[in-house]
């Protein structure tokens, strides 16, 4: 699904200067697009804004051909669920329940039936090499696995909506790599929108869909 930013303002209450300010982009569906800049430049937000999770101050969203601000919070929230997978700059992980109920709950709030979700969440562990996790809470593994089962949480839907925000921030090149070469494929493979936020120059510059944030 193409996602289109148009004149995209976002002013935190209380704060002095604009944390975005007035940012028109297409996001073609089928593509990688890597968005840098400094820190502070408002990457975060910026995936915020067009995940729906965030209000613009100024300026609209387009879901293909959805004006999406323009619905009900109920059904933002119905879309977001069913397209799209986030991957957040911290592992948001409920702490509670295990590495494989993390992931296989994202699949089912999805629309996939428990089975269907079970055996995609533990194929997905299998692959980023935490599949020895599968039954340990979030607490109980180190920064870099709970990053992986939080990229796993993002992906169990195949969802045509990626967002990843600094997915590489806490893992070693191996381990990188794989995760880059998943977003890759998300894109070129699935036909997904990824919208990845990242400081990783070394491996993101010879890719073609750059947007670079000034600050
Ligand atoms: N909840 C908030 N309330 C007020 N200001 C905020 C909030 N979140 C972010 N900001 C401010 O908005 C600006 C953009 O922040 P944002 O988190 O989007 O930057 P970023 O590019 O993701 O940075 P980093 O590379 O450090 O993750 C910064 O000046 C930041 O201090
Ligand atoms: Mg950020």
């Amino acid at each position: 699904m193409q996602i289109q930013a148009v004149g995209l303002s976002h002013h935190y209450r209380g704060a002095e200067a604009s944390a975005l300010l007035e940012l028109s982009h297409t996001f073609e569906e089928g593509t990688l697009t890597v968005v840098s800049g400094p820190s502070g430049s408002g990457k975060s937000t910026l995936l915020y804004l067009l995940a729906l999770m965030l209000t613009p101050s100024l300026g609209s969203i387009r879901w293909g051909d959805q004006d999406v601000q323009a619905l009900e919070d109920t059904e933002r929230s119905e879309l977001r669920a069913k397209h799209v997978g986030f991957v957040f700059q911290d592992a948001v992980l409920d702490l509670s329940s295990s590495a494989l109920d993390n992931v296989t709950e994202a699949g089912w709030l999805a629309g996939m039936t428990r089975v269907e979700s079970e055996t995609k969440a533990s194929e997905l562990l299998e692959k980023f090499g935490i599949g020895a996790k599968a039954r340990f809470r979030p607490g109980e593994v180190s920064g870099g696995q709970a990053q992986r089962i939080a990229l796993c949480r993002a992906l169990v839907k195949s969802p045509s909506i990626i967002f990843a925000d600094e997915p590489t921030g806490n893992l070693d090149s191996d381990s990188a790599d794989v995760v880059w070469r998943a977003l890759e494929d998300a894109a070129t493979e699935e036909g997904a929108t990824v919208i990845v936020a990242t400081h990783d120059k070394q491996r993101t510059k010879r890719m073609p869909n750059q947007l670079r944030l000034v600050s």
